[in-house]
């Protein structure tokens, strides 16, 4: 895996992989904090639960959507 891919939520320690495993990101926020803190995982986050993907590129152009 590529160092420079986003895949994890590094504040509350959860891979997206891990995060997936939630239906929503409301149920994942609740469950884990995931980017409630630093919020800089949000956007990967939701992106995410949009595409089903679980790495990212650190300008996936895709994130414009999802700021
Ligand atoms: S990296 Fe997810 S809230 Fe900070």
């Amino acid at each position: 895996m590529c160092d420079e891919q986003v895949n994890r939520c590094e504040c509350v320690h959860k891979t997206f992989e891990q995060l997936k495993a939630f239906s929503t990101l409301e149920a994942a926020q609740e469950a884990t904090g995931c980017g409630l803190e630093c919020e800089g995982c949000l956007p990967y986050v939701k992106l995410m639960f949009a595409s089903g993907e679980t790495a990212f590129e650190l300008d996936d152009p895709r994130l414009a959507e999802y700021q």
